[in-house]
């Protein structure tokens, strides 16, 4: 396997790397030596090439501060390269030793409480910390030292799963630390007060050491400029930590791949340094974490819209861990993948953007606190489906890598995504609204179920791939943004402005002009005139849950369910719809066809939905959010204009779709998510990669059935 130097980061950037990685994380500490040899064995007969260990050794590594102990990994390390499977390092930062949490209690996260993190489960290590970060980068290099020369590790991940079991450090290390950075970043106290808005409840500091870290509810909210910067700051460190040990790691050995498993998506600004320091990211992939009564729709959807939101930071990535089986921690389990159902999922990360992947885990845990995490053997030492499955999907693997290797996947309709200061300032001042993405997986899951090639992109990354851009109500629009995004509708492109995007400055302040920000503005032809709320239909209140108002016994009034006799309505099309959330009433240019209009109430007769021609393409602003209806509705009347149409026509439910394509080359996934097998119609002409027959038209796939059909040119 060879690395390449990476491009810079793109959501169309392939990995630099020309082989494809399959294998498992593997935790030989936990198993006992006489399995090993047999385990390496089986594991090469898969079909694996590679295996990950070590994210949560460093009690081994070091069993006493300065004394390094790696003979128990060279001796797995060695069993499993004479079967010819490579392994894949971490450093083990996500769960430090008890002699180093007894020696420096200091290390430890504090919560919003005050309490302080106990030994005993992992991540219990504050990062801001500087003193946990000489701890940090002293493991870092005694494992570099001793595996600089180790021909059989090939790359390296860093730590496991940042900020996954929580983001957040009430600490005093981590308050010394925000007031340094705010210093740096405002230079005086006055700079900072004019930001947070220091005039408004007497929020203003004389001096940086006054600052503290904000707190809800304590006793009321804090400003917003506050929090948003306290989540710049952990993204900041967070980087900053992963940087220390990215360093030390490319001066040791600039053959060793780098990157981090992604979790959960907190307080990590992965466009940023954060992703830019890495080759690639690796995404862990945990299908059944969502049920299907869940609101992202169900695990298959929901899987998706993690694939096409994480390839939107830097391009495709890795899947260092994807769910095998059933799954548990003490508090929770997961359902079960079904026959036939894991090398689906395992497909499904590959159509979406995944250029290698490591099923969790090798063996499951016989004590710990994920006992009943299956992995792809069972607890004794039984290989039965997940193994067969894990034994196809590489065997797929091998049919598949030579045409996949350097393809990106096709996106027609993109959503903007990708942006932490948006991300962040919906945030800071959520008044019970959607957030950006919970918005935009409503036009996720129609282009999803429709079978239209769909992800997530920043405005920042090459556009002219793309028909159509949806802004799901990003409050912090750059100016900087709008010469690309009007030279984008100019070439052709069908660009969808939601409600209240550009109305605050990168500071969280609202702007002083009629909002959208003027440039966004004069292309779509519009100003918002009003913006109030809407009760979307059946909701009990502007909270999900009554509101955090301290002082106030008011009772929360609750419509009856269902109700919509205070809603708003909209006419788009011959069809009206109820409103959600918000309406806006626009002042709209004279060269705007106004293509919705608001139906009732005190609204009826203004402008909703306005469309803009500009060059070859459109600019078309929403003065609403959306609802599964609207979205339908809006598909209806923008995308035949925009030129999207589906990858496959009439496609039939729970088949999903996708094109994975490089110049000469075209890749269409046709996925069965279902346990009832389907015929696909409409399907073009092509060979099916996975079984080497001819397709063209009708394609039957049986229960969860993959068909990975390289079109005709
Ligand atoms: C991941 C984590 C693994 C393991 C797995 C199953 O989030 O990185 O260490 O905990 O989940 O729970």
């Amino acid at each position: 396997m060879q690395r390449s130097t990476s491009a810079p980061p793109s959501v169309w950037r392939p990995l630099n790397l020309d082989a494809f990685l399959i294998g498992a994380p593997h935790y030989p500490e936990q198993v006992d030596e006489s399995y090993w040899a047999h385990d390496a064995k089986r594991i090469a007969a898969a079909g694996f090439n590679v295996t990950r260990m070590g994210e949560f050794a460093w009690h081994i590594f070091e069993p006493r501060e300065g004394v390094f102990d790696f003979s128990l990994f060279d001796r797995a390390i060695e069993g499993l390269a004479a079967e010819g499977v490579k392994t894949i390092m971490c450093t083990p930062t996500a769960t430090p030793p008890r002699w180093l949490t007894a020696a420096y209690p200091n290390v430890l996260r504090v919560d919003e409480n005050g309490r302080v993190a106990s030994h005993g489960s992992r991540q219990h290590a504050d990062t801001n910390c500087p003193d946990y970060r000489v701890h940090s980068r002293r493991i870092t290099k005694a494992l570099v030292d001793h595996y600089r020369d180790n021909p059989h590790v090939i790359g390296w991940q860093t730590d496991n799963e940042l900020n996954t079991t929580v983001s957040t450090s009430y600490s005093e290390a981590t308050e010394r630390e925000f007031r340094r950075y705010l210093q740096e970043r405002y230079k005086t106290i006055d700079q900072l007060n004019f930001v947070w808005g220091g005039h408004f409840w007497a929020t203003a500091y004389d001096d940086f050491d006054q600052v503290g870290l904000p707190r809800n509810a304590n006793p009321s909210f804090p400003s917003p400029g506050h929090v948003q910067d306290y989540h710049r700051f952990l993204a900041a460190m967070t980087a900053a930590f992963q940087q220390d040990q990215v360093e030390i790691l490319r001066a040791a050995n600039p053959r060793w791949f780098i990157f981090h498993n992604v979790g959960r998506l907190a307080d990590i600004d992965f466009r940023g340094q954060f992703g830019r320091d890495l080759d690639f990211l690796g995404f862990d992939i945990y299908p059944m974490l969502y049920d299907e009564q869940s609101r992202t729709g169900g695990h298959a959807p929901t899987q998706a819209l993690h694939l096409d939101i994480c390839r939107s930071y830097t391009g495709n990535f890795i899947v260092p861990e994807q769910a095998s089986g059933f799954g548990s921690q003490p508090g929770f389990s997961t359902m079960t993948p079904e026959p036939g159902e894991m090398r689906r999922m395992a497909m499904t990360s590959v159509a979406r953007g995944a250029d290698s992947l490591l099923f969790f885990r090798w063996r499951p845990a016989h004590f710990g606190a994920e006992i009943y995490w299956m992995g792809i053997i069972d607890h004794d030492d039984v290989p039965r489906r997940r193994y067969a499955e894990a034994v196809e999907f590489a065997s797929d693997i091998a049919k598949l890598k030579t045409d996949l290797i350097g393809t990106s996947v096709r996106m027609d309709v993109a959503i903007a995504g990708a942006d932490f200061d948006n991300q962040e300032a919906h945030k800071t001042y959520p008044i019970g609204l959607p957030s950006p993405v919970e918005d935009a997986m409503r036009l996720h899951r129609l282009c999803y179920s429709k079978g239209i090639a769909c992800g997530f992109i920043h405005p920042e990354d090459d556009l002219s791939r793309i028909k159509l851009l949806y802004v799901p109500h990003w409050v912090m629009w750059k100016p900087e943004w709008d010469a690309a995004v009007e030279a984008f509708v100019a070439n052709g492109g069908t660009l969808v402005v939601g409600a209240l995007t550009g109305t605050r400055d990168h500071n969280n302040h609202v702007l002083r002009v009629q909002p959208p920000e003027p440039g966004l503005s004069r292309l779509c032809g519009v100003r918002v005139e009003e913006t109030g709320r809407v009760a979307e239909p059946g909701s009990d209140g502007l909270f999900p849950s009554p509101p955090p108002r301290p002082g106030s016994n008011a009772p929360a009034v609750r419509p009856p369910a269902g109700s919509t006799a205070r809603g708003y309505r909209l006419t788009l099309g011959n069809q009206e719809y109820d409103a959600a959330h918000l309406y806006e009433l626009l002042d709209v240019d004279a060269d705007v066809d106004v293509i919705g209009w608001w139906s009732n109430r005190f609204a009826g007769g203004r402008a909703a939905v306005t469309r803009r021609k500009h060059g070859k393409g459109q600019a078309i602003y929403v003065g609403t959010y959306l609802t599964d209806s609207l979205v339908e509705g809006l598909a209806e009347q923008v995308f035949p204009s925009a030129g999207v149409a589906p990858l496959i026509p009439d496609l039939p439910q729970k088949v999903e779709v996708t094109v994975r394509e490089a110049k000469g080359r075209k890749l269409l996934f046709v996925l069965n998510t279902d346990a009832d097998p389907a015929t696909v119609s409409g399907v073009p002409s092509g060979v099916d990669l996975l079984t080497g027959q001819s397709v063209n038209g009708a394609l039957k796939l049986g229960s969860y059935g993959c068909s990975v059909i390289k079109l005709a040119e």
